[in-house]
């Protein structure tokens, strides 16, 4: 299947339009020079019947003239339908010969005739085509004549036809051949882009690790697959950088956060502490537990990018997955005074990490019940078409505007709503989710109305 945005179309469609002209070209061409050359041919007969009735009737003329000139002429155009043509008029203009013809007479007899000048050739189109030759010849010591002849262009006009005929058969099927052709081999020579195109597709998800098997076909596309194999490269040192710069860096925060934590745990336990110092130690501690959960989400995050975090997948059933993860959080649900209900009537095999599934489903449904209030439902749905599992998760929550929407995925956004409510989060768990499909060869939307609800869609490449 062609699309016809695609590079193939645009250059197969590019070639035939330029096969289609240079086709038309040649092919005006040579219809016109065969034309020409056959007309030329035909005058060319016509000049010698001139030249033959000349020398050998009228140079004879006197002797031929009482007995036998009709005859003789009769030879050259005979009335057999022949395509032949004579008309002979003396200098006074009297006709000594016509071809007996009746439609040659009758077209010489026409008031509107006007015969072309001496020398010259003319084309008579109409019912019976002809070619007319207007010639005047004096024989030594005799009078002078005006000779009009004459051959029907029947003969040639069909032969024109029919080479128009096979050029406007023959250029169609030229074109459409060298179509199939050009579709055939471009299918041929872009089957390694299309090899590479689907392996740089495959790389990055479960990591960068991979390289492309790269074509050894010594031109441009050897050296694409080269350039892409070394972005890679580039590509995996700054993740594997970012990956060891955030575990640097977390190990360097976490350690004096443990320290602060065990200070403040000591202080507050000391006996002449009052009770005020205790609250605030109490919720000093509760910022630094924070703390550390975002460190860890931030390194949990940088590992996954840089695919550390992934298993080798294997396939799994997302139907009871999901059934278990909302069986775990019952209680949070309950707490929150929210029911969960699931719709998965079928199995809904992925190839996947399900570990990771787990928790990006896990933060989609806490995102789903921790958005909603009290007394409102949350509504998983999963079904699976010839070419996806799709799972959505709807709530009657508080929703997400319009300008909101396509910013909740980026790491460290909250909507206002939810950062100025007693909603405890991070702004990180949609980047995660988000990671997780589309390492998984998936992708994720949402839709919302404010004031009455979210729908997260999640699709993920069935398995096979
Ligand atoms: N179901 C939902 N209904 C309404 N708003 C939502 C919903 N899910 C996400 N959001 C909005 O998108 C933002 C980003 O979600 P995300 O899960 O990334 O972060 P979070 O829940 O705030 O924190 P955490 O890092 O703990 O998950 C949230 O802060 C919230 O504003
Ligand atoms: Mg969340």
């Amino acid at each position: 299947m062609i699309k016809i945005r695609s590079l193939r179309a645009r250059i197969i469609l590019i070639n035939s339009g330029i096969l289609a002209a240079v086709l038309l070209l040649f092919s005006v061409m040579v219809y016109y020079r065969f034309k020409h050359h056959v007309e030329a041919a035909e005058q060319i007969e016509l000049e010698q019947d001139v030249r033959r009735v000349s020398g050998h009737v009228l140079e004879n003329y006197q002797a031929w003239q009482s007995h036998g000139l009709e005859e003789k002429l009769d030879a050259y155009t005979p009335p057999d339908g022949s395509g032949h043509y004579l008309s002979i008029k003396d200098s006074s203009g009297r006709i000594i010969y016509q071809s007996r013809d009746v439609r040659w007479r009758a077209l010489l007899a026409q008031p509107s005739f006007v015969p072309p000048s001496v020398g010259q050739f003319e084309s008579v189109r109409g019912e019976r085509p002809l070619t007319i030759l207007h010639a005047s010849y004096r024989p030594p010591n005799g009078p002078q004549f005006d000779l009009l002849a004459a051959s029907s262009t029947r003969n040639s006009d069909a032969l024109s036809g029919s080479v128009f005929l096979t050029l406007v058969v023959l250029d169609p099927l030229m074109l459409l051949v060298a179509s199939v052709i050009g579709i055939l081999l471009m299918d041929h020579e872009l089957r390694p882009v299309m090899t590479l195109r689907s392996q740089a597709d495959s790389v990055g998800r479960g990591g960068l690790g991979s390289r492309l098997s790269i074509p050894e076909t010594g031109d441009e596309l050897e050296s694409l697959g080269h350039t892409l194999n070394e972005m890679i490269e580039r590509l995996e040192d700054a993740l594997a950088y970012n990956m060891k710069y955030t575990e640097e860096l977390s190990h360097e925060i976490r350690t004096p956060l443990a320290i602060i934590r065990m200070e403040i745990e000591e202080l507050a336990e000391l006996p002449d502490v009052s009770g005020v110092v205790q609250s605030r130690a109490g919720s000093a501690l509760e910022e630094i537990a924070g703390l550390s959960t975002m460190i860890d989400r931030v390194l949990s995050l940088a590992r996954l990018d840089s695919g550390g975090d992934l298993v080798p997948f294997v396939r799994l059933d997302l139907s009871p997955l999901v059934a278990e993860i909302i069986e775990q959080m019952r209680l949070l649900y309950e707490v929150q005074g929210v029911t969960v209900r699931l719709n998965a009537s079928e199995s809904a095999w992925v190839m996947g990490d399900g570990m990771q599934l787990k928790r990006a489903i896990a933060n989609l449904l806490g995102n789903a019940v921790k958005y909603t209030l009290r007394g409102g439902s949350v509504e998983v749905d999963i079904h699976t078409n010839s070419r996806a599992v799709v799972m959505s998760v709807r709530d009657t929550g508080i929703g997400i505007s319009e300008a909101d929407l396509s910013k909740i995925f980026i790491r460290f956004f909250r909507t206002s709503a939810a950062s100025t409510s007693a909603r405890s989060g991070f702004g990180l768990g949609l980047a995660m989710v988000k990671t997780v499909c589309e390492q998984h060869g998936g992708s994720i939307s949402a839709t919302s109305t404010m004031g009455s609800g979210s729908t997260f869609t999640v699709s993920l490449p069935v398995a096979s």
